[in-house]
């Protein structure tokens, strides 16, 4: 089992709830220093947390956000690129631009822009975590943009990677977690257009979905095992070794 030597300084995005909540408080426990970005800060206070309020679909306003929060921060040891929406679960001919626009400015364009942030000014970076899905690569049903802004998160992992060799960069599928998220996906009406909601909803509430106090210690762990495989790469927790 992987032990911290160390206390390190880590950048979560999404605290208030679900994975980036149990990934705070599992550093927390660990001895971290956790740098926190969101629109709502954790339900209860963490030792050494810093925490700076930011809607980041304001991408206007998210790199200054960024730049308040880690003033004076020359060294980031791991960057978690958690928050992230769902939108709805529906036929891609059924959905407006203007949702998917609004679907990727978070889970994709936001990363960009706090990626650039925390890579400016000459701060060292030594990883950066990206949160995908298995929806990135399946292509199943209904998952329309949820899996192109996650397809291309991907990607901007990779191409980031060719970029800046001294970062190690990952984008990496955490597998089921019960949080908020698959609570909107177990509130759906049976489809028979979309098997892959059953699924989750057969999963809840057995070990192939842990809360994410449960989830946080495994997800960090493999993390840290990432850093010894190629930067750029997509990696599902479930096809970990
Ligand atoms: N749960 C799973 O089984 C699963 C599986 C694969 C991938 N994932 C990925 O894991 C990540 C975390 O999801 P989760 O399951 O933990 O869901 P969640 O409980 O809904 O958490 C999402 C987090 O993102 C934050 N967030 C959403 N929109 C934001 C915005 N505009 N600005 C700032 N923060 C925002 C939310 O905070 P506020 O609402 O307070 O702003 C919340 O802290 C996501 O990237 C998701 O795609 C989850």
């Amino acid at each position: 089992m992987y032990t911290w030597s160390m206390s390190r300084q880590v950048f979560i995005t999404g605290v208030s709830s679900g994975i980036g909540l149990g990934l705070a408080r599992e550093c927390a426990r660990r001895g971290d220093r956790v740098f926190a970005l969101g629109r709502n800060p954790p339900p209860s206070t963490l030792p050494r947390l810093s925490f700076e309020a930011c809607d980041l679909a304001r991408l206007d306003t998210l790199p200054a956000s960024l730049d308040r929060l880690l003033a004076g921060i020359t060294r980031v040891d791991l960057a978690i690129l958690n928050a992230g929406v769902l939108g709805r679960i529906a036929d891609l001919g059924e959905c407006s631009l203007e949702e998917l626009k609004a679907i990727m400015e978070v889970n994709l364009w936001a990363n960009k822009a706090v990626t650039d942030a925390l890579l400016s000014g000459g701060r060292e970076v030594v990883q950066v975590v990206a949160i995908s899905s298995g929806a990135a690569v399946s292509g199943a049903r209904g998952w329309n943009g949820y899996a192109l802004s996650k397809a291309a998160l991907n990607m901007l992992m990779r191409l980031y990677a060719a970029e800046r060799p001294a970062t190690h960069f990952s984008a990496f599928a955490p597998g089921l977690v019960d949080t908020a998220m698959q609570d909107k996906v177990r509130a759906l009406p049976e489809d028979p257009r979309f098997p892959t909601v059953d699924r989750l909803k057969q999963a809840a509430g057995t070990p192939d979905m842990p809360d994410p106090d449960a989830a946080a210690p495994r997800l960090l762990d493999a993390m840290d095992r990432l850093r010894d495989r190629k930067s750029g790469d997509f990696h599902d927790i479930r096809s970990m070794d």
